[in-house]
């Protein structure tokens, strides 16, 4: 996979190093040696685009917001609220706040312009568990449910005729066991980082500062393993995956004028936590796996074919006149070409939450504690219409991988544009 990322985190900014050298500079100053540098100004400098480590830095204002198009980082942490606030104001609020520390924390800084200049009297409120860690491309991506519209049959903040027509609700696909506190939510947020800590710091803080307005509904820590610069990270069914990628983000991705002004240069995201019974994947021959997928395990690359970058070869039949890629191999039914031209911007990550009791869904039946692990599946598109709800639709009822594949939450979330400096997410939404 050809990754995007442009930007290489060496050499890495640590708060550690920038409080360091911040006591090193007062004394420096007091003799009157001159202004300092970026690098040498404090956990503000962190911001800056020439600080040592802003390489590592993600920049959180703009057009859209980051997280999206963003070269994938190795792990992200998901989580989705309910709202409690009582009133558009007090959501105002909170997006206010989210978007002044989401733009310190994707910096590099701490949540509180204080934290550093530690007071043993005083509460540190940013809990501190980033501080000496390099920014490490962190992501923060906010959406909305559609419960920040019309909750209950309640319209609680007076936005439910500003729902977006093309946020639909899901419907319910065939094999679905979503369970009902893994599933939904007000708003939602990804943080996306190279460390796992930094990801979930992020989170944290966002959760804390919503203490007033809303509640965690559900989390989900993923992960993704290898160097993407390389070559295209194995899921945890020991294929490469994210090798197909959407071929214009403005076509597929992102809304336009066909959406309202605050979903202009927004996207819908659907994320899906999806179980594999990797057990039963595990007792599988790799030829089957290959049919599976419809790609060679090793290599990647399509079945019939000797490279990861070589097209689908979906026309070709072997020599007893059966489809090389069969008619239910995951990748064809994913493929442009069966889904009327749509395509889908995917950005998953395995998970891995220890092992519980299950039934296998397919025979042999077996009941027994198994890897509670597969995949978050993450995808953006323009609408959800011909995107994610028609591939899926079909894929659910015929997918070979459906053997495997059992999904058990997940959400429909709008993200909205991205901020400008000055501006909270969801501005145009709120105050239109
Ligand atoms: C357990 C769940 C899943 C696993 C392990 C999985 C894995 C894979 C793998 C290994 C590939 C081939 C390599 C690549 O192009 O990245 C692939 C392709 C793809 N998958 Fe999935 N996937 C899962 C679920 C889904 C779902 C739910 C959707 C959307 C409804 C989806 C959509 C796609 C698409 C669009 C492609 C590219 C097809 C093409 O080559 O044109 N996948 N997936």
């Amino acid at each position: 996979m050809k990754d995007v990322r442009e930007t290489k985190d060496a050499p890495r900014l640590t708060r550690g190093r920038l409080f360091g050298v911040t006591a090193a500079l007062g004394s420096t100053l007091g003799l009157g040696l001159g202004k300092p540098s970026a690098a040498f100004a404090g956990p503000e400098a962190a911001a800056s685009a020439d600080a040592p480590g802003a390489s590592a830095i993600e920049a959180f204002y703009g057009e859209y917001q980051a997280g999206i198009l963003t070269a994938q980082q190795r792990h992200t942490y998901f989580v989705a609220l309910d709202l409690t606030a009582g009133k558009r104001a007090d959501v105002i609020a909170l997006m206010k706040s989210w978007t002044d520390a989401a733009a310190r924390m994707t910096a590099g800084l701490p949540v509180d312009p204080v934290a550093g200049a530690y007071d043993a009297t005083k509460t540190i409120e940013d809990s501190g568990e980033a501080l000496g860690l390099s920014p490490s491309h962190l992501t923060i991506t906010i959406g909305f449910g559609a419960g920040l519209f019309v909750k209950d049959g309640a319209d609680r903040y007076g936005l439910a005729k500003r729902r977006p027509k093309a946020f639909v609700d899901l419907p319910r696909f065939n094999g679905d066991q979503m369970i009902e506190t893994k599933t939904g939510g007000d708003l939602s947020v990804q943080a996306c980082a190279d460390d796992p800590q930094v990801a979930f710091h992020a989170v944290r803080q966002l959760v804390r500062l919503a203490a007033d307005a809303a509640t965690v509904r559900w989390v989900q820590a993923g992960f993704r393993s290898g160097d993407p610069t390389k070559e295209t990270p194995r899921n945890l069914m020991g294929f490469r995956d994210g090798t197909q990628t959407v071929s214009d983000a403005h076509r597929y991705v992102w809304v336009g004028s066909d959406g309202p002004r605050w979903m202009q240069g927004g996207s819908y995201l659907v994320a899906r936590r999806i179980r594999i019974a990797i057990e039963h994947w595990d007792r599988m021959n790799v030829g089957f796996q290959e049919q599976t997928f419809g790609r060679q395990k090793q290599s990647g690359a399509p079945i019939g074919m000797a490279h990861e970058s070589d097209a689908l070869p979906l026309q070709a039949l072997d020599k007893d006149g059966n489809p090389v890629i069969a008619e239910n191999a995951h990748v064809r039914l994913g493929n442009v070409s069966t889904n009327n031209g749509a395509q889908i911007l995917r950005r998953g990550y395995s998970y891995n939450d220890g092992a519980s009791l299950v039934a296998e869904r397919w025979p042999p039946w077996r009941q027994a504690m198994e890897y509670d692990a597969g995949l978050l599946f993450v995808c953006y598109q323009r609408d959800p219409a011909t995107g994610f709800i028609p591939m899926f639709e079909q894929m659910s009822k015929i997918d070979m991988l459906n053997q495997f594949a059992t999904h058990t939450g997940g959400g429909l979330f709008a993200i909205p544009a991205g901020a400008a400096r000055g501006e909270y997410l969801g501005q145009h939404l709120f105050e239109a």
